[in-house]
């Protein structure tokens, strides 16, 4: 099997993780990396022993003719790059939120669609050692049929340290967090018919919302919650634990603070410990996170080389995306909102 050939573009905060992760997967390599700032650029590049760098991804593109291109920019530069990726038929990843707008994540699926080259959005929470463990629960039919879920994650970690620009946009938790909290949703519990949305923001210094509160109906036919807060002051943090309550027709499963999963179903009541592993490169309490990273960017390679659509890919993943957008809306208005509808 030929080495597979990455480009990365954005050589930021999270980026790092990206890079360690691929370093550890077998048979593929990253060959090129961009930023636009070059002190990032150099930093990455010496940091990782990659030689080829630029500070224009399209430049970049075109000389590499990379295998992939890994878009780990903020926002605001998703589409052009997605859309130039595209154009020049190079299977993408790209980093959470998909885009600034609906509209925009529509248009990098259909670019991606009518070039024939596959987009994966890194959505990674899903990965995580502990939701997949939920998961296989509830796969097993263990608890029964859920008519009850909350995925919950509750915290008031200074992530603005890492992250400056999460205090400075009109949104934020939904946006940021709340994206994975609800991927986790739809992940457990299946697509979502209606969302309604309340947000506040109790620290004054940033300027989005740091609190929601979510209830999503399920396609399947029952509610969740789904609630987020970087306002709560616990007496132990939780960073960056999201915690799962599933009540089903045979029984229940939590998952608790400390990785703690407790299933009580017909035969019993058994408690497991799923903390994630610490990965050689990870750190706490990051290495939940950074285990994902892992596991989603070892899924793209399976993806790449058999030609299956990715778990998140572009298409899957504008649907977790319009849940934030109806979140949003139905906040505003205070109405109940059909996400098929924003
Ligand atoms: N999935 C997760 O668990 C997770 C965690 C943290 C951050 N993120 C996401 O990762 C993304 C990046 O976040 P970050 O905190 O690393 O941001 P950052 O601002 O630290 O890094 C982004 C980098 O991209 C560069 N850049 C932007 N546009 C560019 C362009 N057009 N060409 C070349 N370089 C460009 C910037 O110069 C910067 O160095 C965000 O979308 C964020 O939401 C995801």
């Amino acid at each position: 099997m030929s080495e597979l050939r990455g480009a990365l573009v954005g050589c930021g905060f999270f980026a790092r993780n990206q890079m360690h992760a691929w370093e550890d997967i077998p048979g593929v390599s990253i060959v090129a990396i961009c930023d636009r700032d070059e002190a990032r650029l150099a930093e990455m590049g010496d940091a990782f022993g990659i030689a080829q760098r630029f500070t224009d991804a399209a430049a970049m593109l075109r000389e590499v003719q990379p295998d992939f291109v890994d878009i780990a920019t903020t926002a605001p530069s998703h589409r052009a790059l997605v859309e130039l990726a595209a154009s020049l038929r190079i299977p993408a990843i790209c980093q959470k939120p998909f885009a600034p707008t609906m509209d925009d994540a529509r248009a990098m699926v259909a670019a991606c669609e009518a070039a024939g080259v596959p987009l994966m959005i890194h959505e990674n929470f899903r990965w995580q050692s502990p939701i997949q463990a939920v998961r296989r629960v509830l796969s097993a039919g263990e608890i029964g049929a859920p008519f009850f879920g909350r995925v919950s994650f509750r915290s008031a970690y200074d992530v603005y340290a890492g992250q400056p620009y999460l205090a400075e946009g009109e949104r934020f938790i939904i946006e940021d967090l709340g994206i994975h909290a609800l991927d986790i949703a739809r992940f457990l519990f299946g697509d979502v018919s209606a969302i309604t949305a309340r947000t506040q923001r109790v620290n004054p210094r940033i300027r989005g919302e740091d609190v929601a509160t979510m209830l999503l109906d399920h396609e399947a036919g029952f509610s969740s919650v789904v609630d987020c807060s970087y306002a709560t002051k616990l007496e132990t943090e939780r960073f960056p634990q999201t915690l799962v309550e599933i009540d089903g027709a045979h029984g229940t499963l939590r998952l608790d603070e400390g990785y703690r999963l407790t299933v009580t179903a017909p035969g019993g009541t058994r408690v497991e410990d799923v903390s994630p592993p610490l990965l050689p490169w990870a750190s706490r309490p990051w290495h939940n996170i950074q285990e994902s990273v892992a596991l989603i960017q070892a899924h793209w390679v399976e993806t790449l080389r058999s030609g299956v659509e990715p778990d998140t890919s572009g298409r899957d993943n504008l649907k977790t995306f319009a849940l934030v957008e109806a979140a949003y809306r139905s906040a505003a208005s205070r109405l109940t909102l059909d996400p098929s509808e924003v």
